[in-house]
């Protein structure tokens, strides 16, 4: 993914938020299929280790929704001010 941006003259910050933010989709399609084969399976053991790593998969996607308010201002202001 990063080599798409190597000849580009986009900035070092545009970089890293395109990064954070596609890695946050990726979190919330993992969080989404671990649900999914959470609700599907009928192991009881298989059951816990899937919650277990979908709320992991919660955890990044808090992390990357952090940086992404600390490095997108007008993101961050979102969270207080919307319709
Ligand atoms: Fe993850």
């Amino acid at each position: 993914m990063c080599e798409d941006y190597h000849n580009s003259n986009l900035t070092k910050e545009t970089i890293n938020l395109e990064m954070a933010r596609q890695s946050l989709i990726e979190e919330f399609q993992a969080i989404n299929w671990y649900q999914e084969r959470f609700e599907l399976t009928g192991d009881e053991e298989l059951k816990k280790i899937l919650a277990h790593n979908r709320d992991e998969e919660k955890e990044h996607a808090a992390m990357l929704m952090e940086y992404i308010r600390k490095n997108d201002p007008v993101q961050d202001d979102k969270f207080l001010h919307h319709d």
